[in-house]
């Protein structure tokens, strides 16, 4: 057990420098990082060990643009429809800039925010076994820790959903990969050399996610 203790900090600091990353090189992602990231997902926990996970690796640029293109339909229909039933303009009240408001929610619908996919040297589609029962749990698990082996080797991935959402996408994601039938595409993950560090997204604090014993009693002090 000595060793397990001994990997804490590294376990915590792979964890705290996750983020989501959108924007990569041109730079090939090794075949060695590459089986690493694999290995962390074949490695995951799943319920009663039905291991209902599937992984394609697209590296070919005429698929990746075809799946940033799927992508981008997508996700510019998903922000259209939470523009017009005012759930994006909840997520923005407290920005007063009219004009950068504007911005965001024309970048937004316009679905250019996920087209990064094709430009990701490679993406990895989780496919699933319709079938099992916990299969949304089974492959966040696998998804989380690729996302955690991608962080501790130096490299950004970004977890992606858009274009998985709509059952017209998913069709043509199935079509596109020829994924029998039986199973569906559950996500997208995209791999590369980022660009740049990035900031971290905020967190909720301490206080507010944990409770004691039963919901509602503070497990940890504000500020604390
Ligand atoms: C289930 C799930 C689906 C996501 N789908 C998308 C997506 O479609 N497009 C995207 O750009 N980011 C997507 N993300 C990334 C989130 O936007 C990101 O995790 C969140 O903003 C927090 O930022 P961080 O990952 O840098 O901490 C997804 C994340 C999760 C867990």
């Amino acid at each position: 057990m000595s060793e397990t203790y001994n990997l804490t900090d590294a376990a915590i600091k792979i964890i705290q420098d996750r983020r989501s990353i959108r924007d990569y090189t041109d730079e090939p992602v090794a075949e060695g990082d590459l089986d690493l990231i694999l290995e962390a997902a074949r490695q995951a926990p799943s319920g009663e060990n039905a291991q209902p996970w599937r992984f394609i690796v697209v590296r070919d640029g005429a698929t990746r643009n075809q799946l940033g293109a799927i992508a981008g339909g997508g996700s510019g229909r998903r922000f259209t429809a939470e523009y017009v039933t005012k759930k994006m303009q909840e997520r923005f009240t407290t920005l007063d800039d009219e004009e950068k408001k504007k911005a965001i929610f024309e970048k937004l619908t316009s679905g250019k925010v996920s087209t990064f996919l094709a430009k990701a040297p490679v993406n990895i589609v989780v496919c699933g076994k319709k079938e099992v029962w916990d299969l949304p749990y089974d492959t966040s698990a696998a998804i989380e820790n690729m996302l955690l082996m991608v962080t501790a080797i130096g490299l950004g991935a970004c977890w992606v959903i858009a274009p998985c959402i709509d059952i017209r996408d998913e069709e043509r994601l199935k079509a596109l990969f020829d994924v029998p039938e039986g199973f569906k595409v559950i996500s997208i993950i995209a791999i590369g050399h980022p660009t740049r560090p990035h900031k971290p997204r905020p967190r909720m604090e301490r206080h507010e996610l944990v409770f004691d014993e039963k919901w509602g009693a503070p497990y940890y002090e504000e500020g604390s």
